[in-house]
C-alpha cells in the first residue's frame, strides 16, 4: 500500500520571467518569456512525492483569488489531498517572483495566505499528522507552526524531515525532536552557528552532490551530470523524494541516492512543479545512466 506522507507548508504561484539581461536599479529591460507555474516549497515537495507514488496530504492555505483556485485544482490533478487551514482569508495567494538569467535564478517570495498556516489552523488535522509515515516541513510558513508540528509528531513518534529553507533559526528543543534535517551548504553554515547538530543531517550541494552525517559517520554521494534548464525546485524534488524513499524504509544512503537522481531530473525542465519526474522516469533514467557509466 502507498506510504502516507504529510507535508505542512507553502503554496505559491511562481511568476517566472526569463531574460538575457537583469535590470539594474532604475533600469527597464525587455525579457524573453513569462510563465505562471505552480510553486511554493510545500506544494513542490508534495507534488514531487505524489509523482513518485506516495499518498500525499498537503496542509496549507491559498487565497480567495484566481491563483488560489488554479492551485487548488492543480493539486487535485496531481493527486495531492489538500487540507485547507482557512478558506476565508483576506490575504492573497502566495507568489514568488522569479527571474531566470543564464540558468541562474533569483526569487522574491511574498507569503500572503501562507501566513495563515498557524498552530490553530493545523489543530483540526492533528490526527492526519499522527497517522503519517513521515512528515515533511520547510520554513516558508510561520516558525511557531513548525515548532508545533514537530511537537505533535514527536508525541506520536512520527519521523520528521525539516528542510530549513529559507533559513530561519529554530530552537534547540525543536531541533532535538527532528529526525532528519536537510540544509543546503549556506543553510548548514547558519545552523552550525546555533547548534552542533546531533541528528541525521543531509547537506545538499547542487552539482557537488550530497553529504550525509549519520551517527558520526560521513558519506558523500556524487551528483548526476545533466543539462541544466532551471534549478528552481531542485531542493524540493530532493526532499520530496527523500521522504518517499525513507517512508519505504530505504537506508538513508540509498534514499539520498534516489533523491539525488530525482533532483537531477527536475533541473532538466523549466519550472518547480512542472519539472518533477514520475517514478517511471526516475527508473528509466537510473537504468540508462548506469549503462552510460559502464561504456
Ligand atoms: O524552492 C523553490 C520555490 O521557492 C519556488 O517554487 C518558489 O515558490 C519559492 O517558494
Amino acid at each position: 500500500s502507498k506510504k502516507k506522507i504529510t507535508v505542512i507548508g507553502s503554496i505559491n504561484m511562481d511568476l517566472v520571467t526569463i531574460t538575457n539581461l537583469r535590470p539594474q536599479v532604475g533600469e527597464t529591460v525587455l525579457g524573453t518569456s513569462f510563465s505562471a507555474i505552480p510553486g511554493g516549497k510545500g506544494a513542490n515537495q508534495a507534488v514531487a512525492a505524489a509523482r513518485l507514488g506516495a499518498g500525499v496530504t498537503l496542509i496549507g492555505c491559498v487565497g480567495a483569488d484566481a491563483f488560489g483556485q488554479e492551485l487548488r485544482s492543480h493539486l487535485m490533478n496531481e493527486g495531492v489531498s489538500f487540507c485547507e487551514v482557512k478558506n476565508e482569508t483576506k490575504k492573497h495567494t502566495g507568489i514568488a517572483s522569479i527571474t531566470i538569467s543564464d540558468h541562474d535564478n533569483s526569487i522574491i517570495v511574498v507569503p500572503g495566505a501562507n501566513e495563515e498556516v498557524t498552530p490553530t489552523g493545523i489543530e483540526p488535522f492533528n490526527e492526519t499528522i499522527a497517522a503519517s509515515d513521515i512528515i515533511l516541513l520547510q520554513l516558508e510558513i510561520p516558525i511557531h507552526t513548525i515548532e508545533y508540528v514537530i511537537k505533535i509528531a514527536s508525541l506520536y513518534n512520527v519521523p520528521v524531515i525539516v528542510n530549513p529553507a529559507p533559513f530561519q533559526p529554530l530552537s534547540m528543543d525543536t531541533l532535538e525532536k527532528v529526525t532528519y534535517i536537510t540544509p543546503n551548504e549556506h543553510e548548514e553554515k547558519m545552523l552550525n552557528e546555533i547548534v552542533n547538530m546531533k541528528e541525521k543531517v543531509v547537506v545538499t550541494k547542487g552539482s557537488k552532490g550530497v553529504s550525509i552525517w549519520d551517527n558520526d559517520q560521513t558519506m558523500n554521494i556524487a551528483s548526476y551530470k545533466v543539462d541544466v534548464v532551471d534549478t528552481t525546485g531542485a531542493g524540493d524534488a530532493f526532499n520530496g523524494a527523500l521522504a518517499v524513499a525513507l517512508a519505504e524504509e530505504s537506508s538513508l544512503k540509498d534514499a539520498c541516492r534516489f533523491a539525488t537522481a530525482v533532483g537531477a531530473l527536475a533541473v532538466t525542465k523549466l519550472g518547480a512543479q512542472s519539472g518533477m519526474p514520475t517514478r517511471e522516469e526516475v527508473e528509466t533514467f537510473l537504468g540508462t545512466y548506469e549503462k552510460g557509466q559502464e561504456t
